[in-house]
């Protein structure tokens, strides 16, 4: 079979809040320390910012993947070997795993798995229109937890691609519970391709999450406009400043939205405070030297067995392989 195949999944999950998600928000907004999870950052219009963010002048994690992509696909598309499945965690609507499908020996199958099912699908149909005798098999799932594959030719090495670093919106435990359910899903003969932001000048990482146009102060506060449209939230977003530094011994760039004025906020039938200055931490990009890899791909049961890296040393696509 050829082309499209939408699977069980795609059919199984809607598109509305569920109630674990609400509750989820307001224990978070309930803390001491204020948080929203990262992952409500992309409804339509934060998938539309995201997608600007990555062509600014500041942002140079797109463009430098790009680069190492399109250098090295080839080197890592001998990696994978001949007649693989192609997994890729987070599909979006990027084009990064064009590099590697244009390169790859006979891939058997190409997995997208993304939350949005417009996306998924519009992706799904693109690739299936580049690349026609690829079976495509979208999986329509959060990737962050375990979800049921659909069935992959047997024998078929799995190759999972999780590019962009956004393995660094995940804080360490977390993102070696992710990679272990990735390990298990590649099994002993799999290998995984994976996209890293490297540790450099904090000039620059402060410059990429504060870009001069407000981009990501878009992004960051759209986050209070979704709460507002689907979590009964009634905050102003102008009261609420983009807030995003690097944290040198955590070795991550944070971002908050903070408080301008010290109020109150009511949030489906809760009333939630502000003081003047307080913040709700919206997300943690953790950045990379090699022990911290090491110790991740350690943790995770991979070990590193090749790392391409652009001209300045700024990032890094990882080839992984069980330990
Ligand atoms: C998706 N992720 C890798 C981005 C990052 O750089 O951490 C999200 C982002 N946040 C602000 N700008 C981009």
């Amino acid at each position: 079979m050829t082309g499209v195949a939408t699977n069980r999944t795609l059919a199984r999950v809607s598109d509305a809040p569920s109630s674990t998600l609400r509750a989820s928000v307001l224990r978070g907004l309930r803390a001491g320390v204020k948080t929203i999870s990262p992952a409500l950052f992309y409804d339509a219009e934060g998938a539309r910012l995201f997608e600007e963010i990555c062509c600014l002048p500041e942002y140079y994690p797109t463009r430098t993947e790009h680069a190492i992509l399109a250098r090295h696909a080839a080197e890592l598309a001998t990696h994978a070997g001949a007649g693989c499945a192609l997994i890729e965690y987070g599909s979006g609507a990027g084009v990064k795993v064009r590099f590697l499908l244009d390169r790859l020996e006979r891939p058997v199958a190409y997995v997208p798995v993304d939350i949005s099912r417009e996306q998924l699908l519009d992706v799904s149909r693109e690739r299936a229109r580049q690349y026609p005798g690829l079976r495509i098999l979208p999986v329509h799932a959060d990737y962050t937890a375990a979800f049921e594959l659909p069935t992959l030719p047997p024998g078929a090495r799995r190759v999972a691609f999780f590019p962009g670093s956004t393995i660094g919106n995940f804080h360490p435990a977390e993102a070696a519970a992710f990679l272990r359910r990735v390990r298990h899903v590649v099994g002993r003969e799999g290998g995984l391709i994976l996209g890293v932001d490297r540790r450099k000048d904090p000039r620059l990482l402060h410059a990429a999450y504060n870009d001069s146009a407000g981009v990501t102060a878009a992004f960051n506060r759209n986050l209070l406009t979704r709460l507002n449209r689907e979590f009964g939230g009634e905050f102003n977003v102008d009261n609420f400043r983009h807030r995003a530094f690097f944290d040198d011994a955590a070795s991550r760039i944070e971002m908050h939205l903070e408080a301008l004025v010290a109020h109150e906020v009511c949030m489906d039938g809760e009333v939630i405070r502000f003081a003047l200055g307080e913040t709700i931490h919206t997300e943690c990009s953790y950045k990379f030297d090699r022990p911290r890899l090491e110790a991740l791909a350690e943790s995770s049961g991979f070990r590193i067995e090749a790392l391409y890296s652009d001209e300045r040393d700024w990032f890094w696509e990882a080839w992984l392989v069980p330990a």
